[in-house]
């Protein structure tokens, strides 16, 4: 793997690895996850996996910005679908699968640590979908499970300012389940929390996934019209300005075109 640490046994421990662009998700990076989160799926010896970021600065910074820019609309469709697809197939784990966000969890990083079925966050940790700011939309679920996690009022500020808040009020408004002061206890928080939950029957485990998620329906027109506007804002100069802005690190000038 080229973009992920993976350790076996009994728990997979994914560490996205692209410190020099904070670990953001390009096409090669999520390709990668979905081998081994289907690996993990079938491997009777992994029990459950842990998703965190190298390095002390991000857990992952959103979708590699610079190649969204590159896409048709009809790729940037089907990159959303991907993206989409990889992240239910998390969801849908039937092993325990918690995020240990050690940094930035922007963007397509806020949506993966979503996906997972439980967040910790060191103190460091920043969350937010900041795609607004780009000129486009959460492209990988965000807009449904933010508002699953946090309610539909915050989870619209959030997803409307693009906004970034810090563990301590990501754990206020249930974004989080706990803060940790360093990075080394959050490793540490998350395997002591990882090996409780695989004392308990491992079927039973599936079961609470399975159930707790049939109550959010995937098969709701939100994931859809996400992606619908996700391929159609690629294709607007707001887009283009907004990348420009991002790669040039100056503020954006939108003109709603
Ligand atoms: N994609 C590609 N490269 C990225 C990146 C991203 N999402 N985030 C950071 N980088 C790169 C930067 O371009 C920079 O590279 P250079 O050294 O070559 O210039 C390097 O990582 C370090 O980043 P910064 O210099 O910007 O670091 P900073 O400390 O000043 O700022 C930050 C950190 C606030 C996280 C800032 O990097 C940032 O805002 N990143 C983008 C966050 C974002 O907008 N995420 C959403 C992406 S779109 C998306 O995710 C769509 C979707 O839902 C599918």
């Amino acid at each position: 793997m080229k973009n992920l640490l993976v350790s076996f046994e009994p728990v997979c421990t994914i560490t996205i690895n692209r410190p020099q662009a904070l670990n953001a998700l390009n096409q090669e990076t999520l390709s990668e996850l979905k081998t081994v989160i289907k690996e993990c799926g079938e491997r009777a010896d992994v029990k459950g996996i842990i998703i965190t970021g190298a390095g002390e600065k991000a857990f992952v910074a959103g979708a590699d910005i610079k190649e969204l820019t590159l896409l048709s609309k009809e790729e940037a469709f089907t990159l959303a679908q991907q993206g989409l697809q990889i992240f239910k197939m998390i969801e849908d784990c039937p092993k325990p699968v918690i995020a240990a966000v050690n940094g930035f969890a922007l963007g397509g990083g806020c949506e993966l640590a979503m996906a997972c079925h439980i967040r910790l966050a060191s103190e460091n940790a920043k969350f937010g979908l900041p795609e607004v700011s780009l000129g486009i939309l959460p492209g990988y679920g965000g807009t449904q499970r933010l508002a699953q996690l946090v309610g539909r009022g915050k989870a619209l500020e959030l997803a409307m300012t693009g906004d970034m808040i810090g563990a301590q009020e990501a754990k206020e408004i249930g974004l989080v389940n706990h803060v940790t002061s360093t990075q080394a206890e959050l490793l540490e928080l998350v395997n002591k929390i990882m090996a409780k939950i695989l004392k308990k029957g491992p079927l039973a485990i599936a079961g609470v996934i399975k159930s707790v998620n049939t109550g959010y329906a995937f098969a709701n027109e939100g994931y859809k019209t996400e992606s619908e506007n996700f391929a159609t804002l690629t294709t607007t100069k707001d887009f283009a300005e907004g990348t420009s802005a991002f790669i040039e690190k100056r503020t954006p000038n939108f003109k709603g075109e």
